[in-house]
This record gives C-alpha cells, sequence and structure tokens, in this order.
C-alpha cells in the first residue's frame, strides 16, 4: 500500500491510520497540516466507538460528515459490530485521500468515502446518524445535520468554540445561539446547557422534539449526542424541558427557573438531564480503546452526575468562608448525611447536590 506523502501511520484503539505528520497532540486542535488531526480528541472518539456498541445499529446508515483522515467514522466501523454501513465525508479534497486510504488499511467493506460539502450530502438524503465535528462553532452545520437525520435518528455534535457559551464573550453568544450566558464558577455546564437548548429550539422549529443521550464538557470542548424524535408533541415536551438559571455573582446564589427574570436569568438553556442513564449504563469500556483509563473515570462520573442542571465548586464555597477547601471525601461524607451529593465530570473539585446555598455554607462552615 503506498504511503501519503507527509504521512505517518498510527494505531489509535484498534484501528490503524494514517495522519499528517504535522498535527495537534493537544489544546483546541488548530488546523496544524492540510489534513485535520488530533491526538487528544482519541477520548472523544473512543465513546463514539463505545456509543455504537451499545445502539443497536443493525442495517443502518451513519455519516461522519466532517470526517478530516476519517478518524472517527473509521474507528466506529471496525472497532464493534460491523453490520451497518458508515459513510466518511469531508468537503477537502486532501482529506479524501486519507479517508480512502484509512479505509483500505483497516480492509472495512462498512465504510464509504466521500468528498462533498456536508450540507449538500445531507440535502440529498438522510442518514440515521449524522456526526458534525467543525473547527469552532457547529452553527452553521447543525440545520441542515438535523434535516438529513432520519426519523429517530441520532446526532453527534462536537463544539470547540467555548468561551461564547461559558460566558467569556457573551455578545457572541447572543449572536450565535441566541442566549445568555455568563462568566462563572460553573460556566463549562452553563455553555453545554445553553448549547444543548440550542439544538432543542432548532428542532422543535421542524417539529422534532431532541433529547440527550449523553452531553458533556472535556478539554477544550462540549459533545452532545441527541436522539431527535419527529413528533410536534415530542417537540414542545422538549421545549419543556428548557429554562433559565438565575445566578448573583455577588453571593454565588443559584437556581433553575421556567421563568426569565432580566436581572439575573441566563439562558434559553436545557435544564432536564444530560444523559439517557439505560444507554450509559450499556455502554462497556471495552479493550483496545485509545484513553481506556478516561473512559472509566467518566463513565462512572455519569452514571452518579444528579440530574441538577448546574454545580457547586469546592473552592468556590472554601473562598466564601474565607477559608481552605475541605478534602473532597470529607465534604461527601459531611453532606451526604443531609443531602445528595454526587461528583460533576466539568472538573475534580465539582460536585452537585440538592442542597440550597444557605444548608451548603453552613454544613461546609463546619468542617473547613
Ligand atoms: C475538526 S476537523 C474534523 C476532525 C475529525 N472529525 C476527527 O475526528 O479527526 C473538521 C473537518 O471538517 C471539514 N469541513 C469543513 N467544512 C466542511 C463542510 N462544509 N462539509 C464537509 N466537511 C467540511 C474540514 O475539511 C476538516 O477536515
Amino acid at each position: 500500500m503506498s504511503e501519503i506523502e507527509g504521512s505517518l501511520r498510527i494505531v489509535e484503539g484498534r484501528t490503524e491510520l494514517f495522519v499528517p505528520i504535522l498535527h495537534s497532540s493537544r489544546g483546541p486542535g488548530k488546523r496544524q497540516g492540510r489534513v485535520f488531526y488530533n491526538e487528544q480528541m482519541a477520548f472523544n472518539r473512543d465513546l463514539s466507538v463505545m456509543l455504537f456498541n451499545a445502539i443497536d445499529f443493525t442495517g443502518k446508515e451513519a455519516l461522519d460528515s466532517m470526517a478530516g483522515t476519517g478518524a472517527r467514522g473509521i474507528r466506529v466501523a471496525n472497532e464493534g459490530a460491523r453490520d451497518f454501513t458508515i459513510y466518511v465525508n469531508d468537503s477537502s479534497e486532501e482529506a479524501l485521500q486519507y479517508i480512502e486510504r484509512n479505509i483500505e488499511l483497516n480492509n472495512l467493506d462498512n465504510c464509504r468515502a466521500s468528498n462533498s460539502d456536508m450540507r449538500c450530502l445531507l440535502s440529498n438524503r438522510p442518514f440515521d446518524y449524522v456526526d458534525v465535528d467543525p473547527f469552532g462553532t457547529p452553527v452553521p452545520y447543525v440545520s441542515a445535520a438535523i434535516q438529513g437525520c432520519k426519523r429517530n435518528g441520532i446526532l453527534g455534535i462536537t463544539a470547540t468554540d467555548t468561551a461564547p457559551l461559558a460566558g467569556t464573550h457573551p455578545k457572541k453568544c447572543v449572536r450565535r445561539y441566541g442566549a445568555k450566558s455568563v462568566r462563572c464558577t460553573f460556566g463549562h455546564e452553563l455553555g453545554l446547557r445553553i448549547l444543548v437548548g440550542y439544538l432543542v429550539r432548532k428542532a422543535a422549529e421542524l417539529d422534532m422534539g431532541a433529547k440527550p443521550i449523553l452531553c458533556f464538557y472535556a478539554d477544550h470542548y462540549f459533545r452532545l449526542y441527541m436522539r431527535l424524535r419527529a413528533s410536534a408533541l415530542e417537540a414542545d415536551r422538549s421545549l419543556d424541558q428548557l429554562g433559565y438559571i438565575r445566578y448573583r455573582p455577588e453571593d454565588g446564589f443559584r437556581s433553575f427557573s421556567r421563568e426569565y427574570d432580566c436581572t439575573d436569568s441566563y439562558g434559553p438553556l436545557w435544564g432536564g438531564p444530560l444523559y439517557d442513564r439505560t444507554i450509559l449504563e450499556s455502554m462497556e469500556v471495552h479493550d483496545g480503546l485509545a484513553d481506556r483509563t478516561r473512559c472509566i473515570k467518566y463513565l462512572s462520573i455519569w452514571k452518579e452526575e444528579l440530574d441538577v442542571p448546574y454545580f457547586y465548586d469546592n473552592d468556590e464555597i472554601a473562598s466564601m468562608l474565607h477559608a481552605s477547601p475541605p478534602p473532597m471525601d470529607r465534604l461527601f461524607e459531611k453532606l451526604g448525611e443531609v443531602g445528595k451529593i454526587s461528583r460533576a465530570h466539568f472538573s475534580p473539585t465539582a460536585f452537585k447536590t440538592d442542597l440550597n446555598l444557605t444548608d451548603l455554607i453552613g454544613i461546609v462552615s463546619e468542617i473547613v
């Protein structure tokens, strides 16, 4: 098999890939060579493999619409059940060269290479699964992806524009997502929920419900897997779960509300669960994933994470008390005596609880 000039043969998970010698190894994945590949996203792709193995996709058709070297689609096709077809597409001709070579390298007969603008491809035919993985915001591609998803299909979306969503550029968040954001301790959850809420509103425009299967934040990006349902009733049900987070930076107060208050409400955003717990339970961390340790860690946190739409941070509460933060296990033990508490995947010091802030501060003040 001929090599592609300027490429390197690597193994990610259980799949061999040609990738450009010049590629990103970490960070938000700026395009370095002419074809994009980011090593750090291997964890993100591991989760796609795990999800495809947890859902029955027999006889279905998936589209990796912005595939770069094809790493995600080709791994999904290669590392699990092979009884479905995946189209691996990129608008760049140079990327196509990698996609074709990588399909050949892994001897895959359930993969088809394609070289179109994803919006053209999706306007011609729908798929059961559509993956959208652009540089930065997914906004320009969301309408095409929703319209190109079959009834009850699944959307997989990556967004690396975390700064506008998480409150660093609030005006941009209004322009792109039609939502108000704010800089705060729980900004990454706020941003994730604004993005989910945006998807729900876009789907509702087309009389479709949208429900999270697995939505999370990691490293520098948000990742959403959403199940679409073609039904006006389901669209209304999804919209019913939108609301606002009321937040006062002066004292850290936060709560979820269906109502908008112009002084301290942020959103609209998704207030419901971020995970389909049945699917989480059936996701297995197989041998041979690229970053098994990280998959095990995240999966265990998602399984326990409470369905509260914001988190607190141990350091934040301690600084309100002008004290050093207590050890996390001590905090969990003490709060667990009076309420519910769980870890939250957004940061190692993040936690969720059903206690209100006043009670929370009262209890933490006894252990700092
Ligand atoms: C972030 S990279 C994708 C990375 C890839 N999914 C992976 O896991 O390695 C974004 C890719 O989208 C492609 N792209 C940009 N606009 C596109 C469009 N309108 N249709 C199809 N592909 C597009 C770019 O050529 C680029 O390869």
